[in-house]
């Protein structure tokens, strides 16, 4: 958790690269329609960056104002809908969607992007029918709408996941451990792989003055990650000063580690060709120049933080957070890795900041054509995650498990042995199959490494008394 710095502009081009990912399909599970093909009652522009294909569609500043698209669905059904839009006036933009003349009840706030070039992605879900659907989203107000550069639909439902889910955890297995120079509170934001027969776990370290910076232990057993050592990375040449939330994972094309982390109010990475040895790791190198507008436009009093890289066969994905209800992402090519990486877009947003908050995870799950996304919120109840699914690793994102009642993990989905430690399920990692950027989970055999700590601890948050458990899902279906 922290704050950033500045960016490397090579915003458009990473995205109008995206835009031709997927064609309509008459069957297609995932598929993108640009709004210059469908029926805009405005004119086709392209006079802000950040779009995709030829432009987008501006409507005139009128009640009724429209851009419809015909969809196509294999068969009936529920589709996620994913606008992609910008909205530059200071006011959320109303709109009225219908699906095949009919409306579709409730209204869509498009809510206002920092400006012209700033994109985000409204979701909603829809019935559908199988065929052609019209799906016509007109304006509520006299604003009209907001500019609308394509939509994306994603049929819902069908995961290889269980809706509902239940865990056991661990009690706390890793905890503080200091040192001459290092006086340590706190172990927090684990990233771990399983490589050559041991775990390999990089976390946050708080200091007692308040102060973050990143350690590296590795066991082969849990039952010895207490009694593993933890080495500090400040000795290597990642250097001293504040770094926090690191993600690890080997980069196949480049054969080598590479490790993410937040750094002052930027993110960068490091890289080794050998993760057993913590000295080894390079002096960091930021992905961009300074925080991106649209971060700085919408991030309010929070943070820009907690940054998740992904890759598919074609692109990297990078996913961030604000603490103000905005998941981020950007996106670069394989072949560009770690370079390239555009403007972030809004993925998703909820006014409840709490609700949406930090520590997203997204994985491919080994086997099925899904990607899983986790984010973590906040509750009365304690920091919980929620989840959401997609055949592809850039959404538009359907909700899986995402609710207080049908949480990813939560308090009330967790049991214990005991007194439970821990009302907290709070910023962890899935333990992975493979080491690789792909970032593959096995859907049958889910294990999270996460932080908690004593419900009965209070004081400043940087303070808190944080221990990373486990938690082994008990009741897959496989
Ligand atoms: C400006 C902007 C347009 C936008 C319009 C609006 O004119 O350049 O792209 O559509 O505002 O308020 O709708
Ligand atoms: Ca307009």
């Amino acid at each position: 958790m922290r704050r950033l710095a500045r960016f490397v502009l090579v915003p458009v081009l990473a995205l109008i690269a995206a835009a031709a990912l997927t064609a309509p399909g008459a069957n297609a599970q995932s598929s993108r329609y640009e709004a210059e093909d469908a029926v805009c009652d405005g004119t086709i522009d392209a006079n802000y960056s950040g779009f995709s294909g030829r432009g987008f569609c501006n409507t005139a500043n009128r009640t009724g104002a429209y851009v419809q698209f015909t969809v196509h669905a294999g068969a009936s059904g529920t589709f996620t809908l994913g606008f992609k839009y910008a909205n530059g006036s200071g006011a959320a933009r109303q709109a009225n969607l219908s699906v095949n003349g009919a409306a579709t009840g409730s209204g869509i706030a498009f809510e206002p992007t920092g400006a012209w070039s700033g994109w985000a992605v409204a979701t909603v879900a829809v019935p559908v029918r199988e065929g052609a659907n019209t799906i016509r989203l007109a304006a509520a107000t006299g604003a009209g709408l907001a500019n609308i550069d394509y939509l994306d639909v994603v049929r819902a439902g069908g995961s290889v996941l269980p809706t509902s889910l239940q865990w056991s955890s661990s009690g706390p297995l890793i905890f503080p451990k200091s040192d001459a120079t290092h006086n340590i509170v706190s172990v927090k934001d684990p990233s771990v792989v399983h490589h050559d027969g041991r775990y390999h776990v990089f976390v946050s370290v708080v200091s007692a003055n308040q102060g973050y910076s990143l350690a590296y232990l590795s066991f082969t057993d849990w039952s010895q990650a207490a009694s593993a050592p933890l080495h500090f990375l400040d000795r290597s040449a990642i250097g001293g000063g504040y770094k926090a939330a690191p993600q690890v994972f080997y980069f196949a094309p480049q054969q080598r580690w590479y490790l993410t982390y937040q750094i002052g109010d930027n993110v960068a990475y490091s890289t080794t060709t050998d993760i057993a040895d913590p000295a080894s790791w390079s002096t960091p190198t930021k992905f961009y120049g300074s925080t991106p507008q649209i971060v700085l436009d919408n991030k309010g009093s929070g943070q820009w933080l907690d940054f998740w890289t992904i890759c598919d066969t074609a692109n990297c994905h990078m996913y961030s957070s604000d603490d103000n209800g905005n998941l981020y992402r950007a996106q670069t090519s394989l072949a560009r890795f770690p370079s390239g990486f555009s403007d972030p877009v809004i993925a998703m947003h909820d006014p409840n900041h709490h609700w949406l908050f930090e520590g997203a995870n997204v994985y491919r799950l080994a086997g099925a054509n899904e990607y899983l996304l986790m984010v973590e919120a906040i509750t009365a109840g304690g920091r919980m995650f929620r989840s959401w699914t997609s055949p592809s690793v850039s959404g538009p994102w359907t909700p899986l498990a995402d609710t207080k009642e049908h949480p990813f993990a939560s308090r009330s989905n967790v049991s214990f042995d005991g007194t439970p430690w821990t009302n907290d399920i709070s910023h962890g990692e899935l333990i992975r199959s493979g080491i690789d950027q792909t970032l593959t989970v096995g859907p049958c055999d889910l294990r999270f490494l996460y932080q908690g700590k004593d419900p009965s601890a209070s004081g400043p948050y940087n303070l808190l008394p944080w221990r990373l458990g486990l938690l082994t899902q008990s009741d897959s279906p496989c």
